[in-house]
């Protein structure tokens, strides 16, 4: 769910911890991409990308990862559909997949200000318009409901487009 800056990103800030970083992705224009980047930069030992819609890769995470992942990631960054947020952070949740520590970022909350309203944002232009506005009423649903979840604690930072960072509530 990352363009290949934002996967040698995380690959250049987990050096000190040597992290393994799995990267799901759908575009084959992106997946070529991606994979090239990650060859010429060499990379592979710690980075792998699993092709197809999140939507149902997602539900492969703890078997396709290696065994000593054991299905908990530290981090997870979710970047992809926004009408998807929803159904991988229940993934997540329910799969167990965050560890007990770890923190989940979904970017974008904000949908450039459409999520606040659709009068919001008069600067978004009527060419991107209509796909920030449908992101942003996924995103409020998404937003409302997420709060309602008694499993985790949810903060969502005012910066750039708005990112929300979700940890398990302490018990
Ligand atoms: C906004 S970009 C990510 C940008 C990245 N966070 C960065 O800063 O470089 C969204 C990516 O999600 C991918 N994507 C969209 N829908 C997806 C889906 N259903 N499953 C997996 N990847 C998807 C797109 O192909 C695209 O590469």
């Amino acid at each position: 769910m990352y363009l290949i800056a934002g996967r040698l990103w995380w690959y250049e800030g987990t050096k000190a911890t040597q992290a393994e970083i799995i990267t799901l992705e759908l575009s084959p224009k992106m997946i070529a991409t991606s994979r090239k980047a990650f060859q010429d930069y060499g990379v592979e030992n710690r980075v792998k990308l699993i092709e197809g819609p999140a939507d149902e890769t997602r539900a492969t995470l703890p078997t396709s990862s290696s065994a000593s992942l054991n299905g908990e990631f530290d981090l997870i960054f979710v970047d992809a559909n926004k009408d998807g947020y929803e159904g991988y952070v229940k993934t997540i949740l329910d799969q167990k997949l965050l560890s007990p520590s770890g923190i989940i970022l979904c970017d974008n909350v904000f949908a450039r200000g459409l999520t606040i309203g659709a009068d919001c944002a008069p600067w978004v232009n009527d060419h991107v318009r209509p796909y920030w506005l449908a992101c942003g009423q996924d995103l409020d649903g998404f937003n409302t409901r997420l709060v309602q979840d008694e499993r985790v604690d949810v903060v969502i930072l005012p910066i750039f487009d708005g990112i929300s960072q979700i940890r398990w509530r302490d018990s």
